[in-house]
């Protein structure tokens, strides 16, 4: 008899907890989200180039609905839409409507940068015995790889769907001698939006003559939509920065940022000190200098966390460069006009997190080396991050 009722009992507990089981289950299905979607990528026609040469522009979503576009004329970003705290999605990157825009006067606005990024002094260098003369566009200086760097070139395209994540790989062959630089220099940028909100950015070049490289991304942030970015919280993992010239060369020596306008060790607004008394934020018109990040020998690690009080959004880089070019928009003056709207973008509407070598190293030997040898494979990695909280 008791054996009969263990039984039952048994049979009973077990119905029970297949009953548990399916409704579980049928109320997993029910409660997915309706924004749960597959990650895709997809492309259109941005138009033509003033020389000819067509554009198209991807789209890259993920699960989420994570959505960032990318363009083949300079690899530029020109939307990126993270979810807010508020759950919608809000653009954070500045960008023009129009293709004539970007190559008419463009401040970089999103654009990947090559070969150099940031400035050499007086557009010269020299390499093995031979001095290179590269274009002066920046006063004397050479600024971002030249008149036609890579933000201008048109780059070949191939979309990559994984299970979940999509990437957009981008290669240019840069030829020897252009814009100055010697050695025939492919380069691969692969970008990669994954399901955790993130945006990879894989570099890779490889040369056939001993060249320099330092490539980097040039998006202009703004994570509260608002007409500046003074009331962001930045915190930057580096406890020294490179003091600058007036023409923006650094001197040559790493300056420790305690007690300077410069230390961003503890989160702090962007505008605190921006207007402090200070001969390097006189030269850089605010802040436009390279950082150069703590722990190099750790390799992929966090450079910078910045966020926006009232959207929510938190923006997380990650790299394994040595450095980082955080600019504040300084130059931005009023005269570009401004996607989706009848508005021109006013100074410090963005901000840049430039992850890369210091600026004008081929011609100090005291820092970082940027050669790059035939036998080499360059490569770097970016992440940024987006959470909301
Ligand atoms: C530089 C600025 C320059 C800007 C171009 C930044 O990376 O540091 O000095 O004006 O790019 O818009």
């Amino acid at each position: 008899m008791n054996a009969i009722m263990k039984n039952k009992n048994r049979t009973n507990q077990m119905m029970k907890k297949t009953l548990l089981i399916l409704i579980s289950f049928t109320s997993l299905i029910a409660c997915k989200t309706p924004e749960t979607q597959k990650a895709m990528i997809e492309k259109e026609s941005f138009g033509t180039t003033q020389d000819g040469r067509d554009v198209e522009r991807y789209t890259l979503v993920n699960s989420g609905g994570m959505r960032v576009q990318i363009l083949t004329y300079g690899g530029i970003i020109t939307s990126l839409e993270v979810p807010n705290r508020a759950g919608k999605l809000q653009d954070v990157v500045l960008g023009y409507d129009q293709l004539s825009d970007y190559e008419k006067s463009s401040p970089y606005f999103g654009a990947l940068i090559g070969r150099y990024g940031n400035r050499i002094a007086n557009g010269k260098f020299s390499l093995e015995g031979t001095e290179y003369t590269l274009v002066q566009n920046n006063g004397n200086n050479h600024l971002h790889g030249g008149t036609k760097g890579f933000d201008k070139v048109v780059w070949t395209a191939e979309p990559l769907e994984q299970e979940d994540k999509v990437s957009l790989k981008l290669t240019y062959l840069s030829k020897d001698m252009e814009e100055g630089y010697p050695g025939n220099l492919s380069v691969e940028v692969l970008y990669t939006l994954t399901s955790e909100n993130a945006l990879e950015i894989h570099y890779l070049a490889n040369t056939d003559k001993t060249t320099v490289v330092n490539l980097t991304q040039h998006s202009y942030f703004n994570l509260s939509g608002g007409k500046d970015i003074l009331d962001h919280i930045l915190q930057l993992n580096a406890s020294g920065y490179l003091p600058v010239d007036e023409t923006l060369i650094p001197t040559g020596i790493v300056a420790d940022v305690t007690n300077t306008p410069f230390d961003f060790t503890q989160p702090k607004t962007i505008g605190r000190d921006i207007e402090k008394e200070d001969v390097q934020l006189k030269n850089g018109l605010g802040y436009d200098h390279c950082w150069v990040l703590n722990h190099p020998e750790i390799g992929m690690r966090t450079a910078a966390i910045v966020s926006h009080p009232t959207s929510g959004i938190q923006l997380e880089v990650q790299t394994d460069e040595p450095a980082l070019q955080f600019y504040s928009g300084n130059f931005l003056d009023g005269s570009h006009p401004m996607k989706n709207s009848d508005g021109f973008y006013a100074k410090r509407a963005g901000f840049c997190l430039e992850t890369q070598h210091y600026p004008n190293s081929p011609n100090e030997e005291r820092f970082p080396s940027v050669v790059v040898q035939p036998e080499e494979t360059y490569t770097s990695k970016t992440i940024f991050k987006f959470t909301n909280k």
